[in-house]
């Protein structure tokens, strides 16, 4: 990992060089800073000269969700985590230099979760409903240039509830940027590159352009770079004049000798940079970055990439950051997916709409499959005000703008055009999914369609009968997996959704000898479960429609037609606490808690997808003298473990069969519980559980110790309790006060727990099982950083962090 983060670092900074000195015709600055935001509705904030200067300054991206408090009544129900939404107000005031006079200014939003409306210097730009979809503005025509001021506000509407089945925060929770281009210039998404060849001697590059054109006689210039900076292909061509219309159109080929190839194992990016050349004169420039790389659905050998055959290991994932709600965050992003990586997971589905941008270039970078979502519904609804109410206006719209923007992202390897939606149980399902995968197909006809189906007799799923789906993709349903090609002759298969087990980080329950569905169905109403309303962490409970972890992955695993799955889901997320009524308000899907804790089947998966060695115990060793406790291990590249209880051996286990796990049951007695696991009579590794004493410190440490002075890099830091001895205390909910002095502020606490009303946004946090999280914020000044904790009747400590430029 250390040797993948080195090259991204260095194939960053080549890229962002080479931009810097090419880029003058285009310039994209954020436009995330200095906003005034005011919730609650005011008309009059749309005017101009609306005073403002009583409202709150913050920057982008911002989710006010996030900020308020846990209510069960409020209008946003359980199922969205009973946080606020309602309506709220942005506003900007700024100049624009006297030189972008004859250029045109656009302003790009990523994403306004919802019921965005805009004015720009009191003029009515727009209307933006869906709140994952990327949009723009030609602010052109309304703006004063030079030393006068301009006025941004926006509505932002999200006060229709209930609109979701999950948090999904309220604001402009997404960056937005002032993009200025000449007024000849690179249509926005309108450049695409494909590699219709791709062999070990040569891939073909196609780059076509859609191109404003201000004058005539254009040229084209496209120059492909290495991940060294090296040129490795370079085009010139004329562009044809447009007729009758601005509008023109361009393509090149070129041939890249002995590529290298993307794959999430070795994600090597090429960087291709478009030139709009008139008179010698550059107009505008584009840069896309792109990844070499062939793949092939198979409906009786799977999935394969760059010809060699490929399980799908991924996971489901919302845009959720934890206690920063859904406001994106580079660096947040960066934490999720490089836990995912070190587990193994190879693909993401972004369950279910489309991601942040940045999202999908870390995923790039990262390498990560990525099955683009675009809808939960379609013209029937799921909550009462969602998406629905928008359907007939937008979704043409909508769906287009999500393929025109996420095209060129070597990551997107499949377009999922739903996710269980109604319309699959009658025939209008038929009509619509072929529409929209003609939509789909009309501007991106690379990559397979699929939509998430519920309904697994083909009979009867007017979707699938469609005839449209490139690729089969089920939800749940794992006992039907082996008689896929029997029921769906010559299809492939893709499982969209699996597992949606239930965990609690560090809870466990005994004995472990059966499966349990929490619930049992739709019908019976639940009332198993545990007082404290959490569920064991041993993988033995699912919802009904559901299954254990290990139970899909077997299935899977098995069968090679079985191109892979997607596992509901990578992290718990705020809302949709299946099985539990209030206070429960965050899901116990996640294989990973809300704070980016692990939860214990995060290591099957660890020791099942990647070729490190793993070795894994639980559960913790705090329990009565006497009482009988399942002791379960994960393992691979061994070919036995042996358990030691204060010394004594308790046997040694093996995996039989599709075996994945071991067990042994032990009478307890405190002290230290000892693994070996062991390859050819050879240690391989060692985990030892201690029953901790009381909790006596606090241990912090910092995934990253040394950040950007940018405003918005974070460091997240893992706070541990632990006894005199430095062991975890698995019962200690202490109280943890945080301060930072220097140049950082918190920008959210958590502790994973599912249950807790506490705020996300507070400088305090009860540990959870025995850890807690702080989230630190930079500010923009270069320095040194010191976060101290502290909690009653512990030892205090502290830990430095450095922010440079
Ligand atoms: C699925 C659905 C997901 C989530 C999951 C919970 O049916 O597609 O969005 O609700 O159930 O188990």
């Amino acid at each position: 990992m250390r040797m993948r983060s080195l090259s991204i670092f260095i194939l960053i900074t080549v890229f962002s060089c080479t931009i810097a000195a090419a880029q003058k015709p285009r310039k994209v600055v954020s436009f995330d800073d200095n906003w005034r935001f005011k919730l609650g509705d005011n008309q009059q904030a749309k005017n101009v000269e609306f005073d403002d200067r009583k409202w709150r300054k913050l920057d982008l991206p911002h989710d006010w969700g996030i900020e308020g408090s846990f209510n069960e009544k409020n209008p946003t129900t359980q199922a969205e985590g009973g946080l606020p939404a309602g309506i709220g107000w942005y506003r900007k005031t700024f100049m624009v230099p006297s030189a972008s006079k004859n250029k045109n200014v656009f302003i790009d939003f990523d994403g306004v979760y919802r019921n965005s409306e805009i004015w720009i210097n009191g003029h009515y730009l727009g209307k933006r409903p869906n709140g994952y979809i990327s949009f723009s503005y030609n602010l052109t025509p309304y703006l004063k240039f030079g030393a006068q001021n301009n006025v941004i506000a926006v509505k932002v509407d999200n006060s229709g509830q209930p609109n979701s089945r999950w948090y999904t925060g309220s604001g402009i929770n997404r960056n937005v940027w002032l993009r200025t281009v000449n007024k000849t210039h690179f249509c926005q998404w309108g450049t695409f590159v494909v590699t219709p060849q791709i062999t070990t001697d040569a891939a073909t590059v196609h780059v076509s352009a859609i191109i404003i054109q201000g004058v005539r006689d254009l040229k084209l210039k496209t120059v492909v770079f290495d991940e060294e900076g090296k040129k490795v292909a370079s085009c010139l061509s004329p562009v044809k004049n447009a007729v009758d219309t601005t509008i023109t159109f361009a393509e090149q080929n070129l041939v890249i000798k002995k590529p290298l190839l993307w794959s999430p194992s070795r994600p090597y990016l090429y960087k291709i940079t478009l030139q709009l050349l008139h008179k010698g004169k550059v107009l505008d420039n584009y840069t896309v970055i792109t990844g070499l790389r062939s793949f092939n659905f198979d409906s009786k050998s799977g999935f394969s990439l760059n010809g060699i055959r490929l399980k799908i290991k991924g996971v489901c994932m919302h845009e959720n950051y934890g206690a920063l709600g859904s406001a994106v965050n580079i660096s947040a992003v960066a934490r999720q997916l490089k836990l995912l990586k070190d587990m193994g997971c190879n693909a993401i589905r972004t369950a279910h709409n489309p991601p942040a941008p940045e999202f999908l270039d870390l995923c790039d970078q990262m390498g990560f499959l990525v099955m683009d979502e675009a809808f939960d519904m379609w013209r029937k609804k799921k909550s009462s005000h969602d998406y629905h109410e928008n359907w007939a206006e937008w979704y043409k719209r909508d769906l287009t703008d999500q393929v025109l923007r996420d095209r060129n992202h070597p990551s997107v390897f499949m377009w999922s055009i739903g996710n269980e939606i109604r319309e699959q149980f009658d025939s209008t399902g038929t009509s619509i999914a072929r529409e929209l995968v003609s939509i789909v197909k009309s501007i991106d006809n690379t990559r397979p369609v699929t939509s998430a189906l519920s309904e697994p007799d083909p009979h009867k799923n007017f979707i699938y009968k469609s005839g449209a789906l490139d690729v089969v993709g089920l939800n749940y349903h794992q006992d039907l997996y082996p008689d896929f090609l029997k029921n769906y002759p010559g299809q492939k298969f893709v499982a969209t959704e699996t597992m949606s087990a239930l965990e609690t980080r560090g809870f466990y329950d005994q004995p472990t000898d059966s499966t349990r569905y929490w619930p049992k169905s739709s019908k019976i109403p639940f009332k198993d479960g545990n007082a404290d309303f959490a569920v064991t962490a041993y993988d033995n409970v699912a919802a009904y429609w559901g299954s254990t972890h290990e139970e899909t992955w077997k299935i899977i695993k098995k069968y090679d037609f079985l191109s892979g799955l997607f596992v509901w889901t990578g992290f718990d997320y705020i809302g949709e606490p299946t099985p539990y009524p209030w206070p429960a308000r965050s899901s116990y899907f996640g294989i990973i808690d809300l704070a980016g804790f692990p939860k214990d089947v995060y290591y099957m998966y660890q020791s099942e997808w990647t070729d490190k060695p793993v070795l894994h115990l639980l559960p913790h060793w705090n329990w009565k003298p006497g009482q009988m406790i399942d002791v379960w291990a994960y393992y691979n590249q061994a070919d036995e473990v042996e358990l030691f209880l204060n010394g004594k051996s308790l046997g040694t286990r093996t995996k039989h069969g599709d075996d994945l796990h071991v067990s042994w049951q032990v009478k307890f007695e405190p002290g230290v519980l000892k693994i070996i696991s062991r390859k050819a009579g050879k240690v391989v590794l060692t985990e030892e559980e201690h029953t901790a004493g009381p909790a006596a410190k606090i241990i912090l440490s910092a995934d990253r110790t040394s950040i950007k002075a940018d405003g918005k890099d974070l460091s997240f830091i893992t706070v541990k309790i632990v006894d005199k001895n430095g062991f975890i205390v698995p019962d200690a909910y202490d109280l943890v006060d945080f301060s930072v002095t220097g140049a950082a502020h918190i920008a959210g606490v958590d502790n994973g727990s599912q249950i807790s009303m506490e705020p996300f946004k507070a400088n305090h946090r009860k540990a959870f099982h025995g850890l807690c999280l702080a989230i630190i914020q930079a500010d923009s000044k270069t320095g040194t950083i010191s976060v101290n904790a502290t909690s009653p009747g512990l030892q205090s400590t502290s830990v430095e962090l450095k922010t440079s430029m």
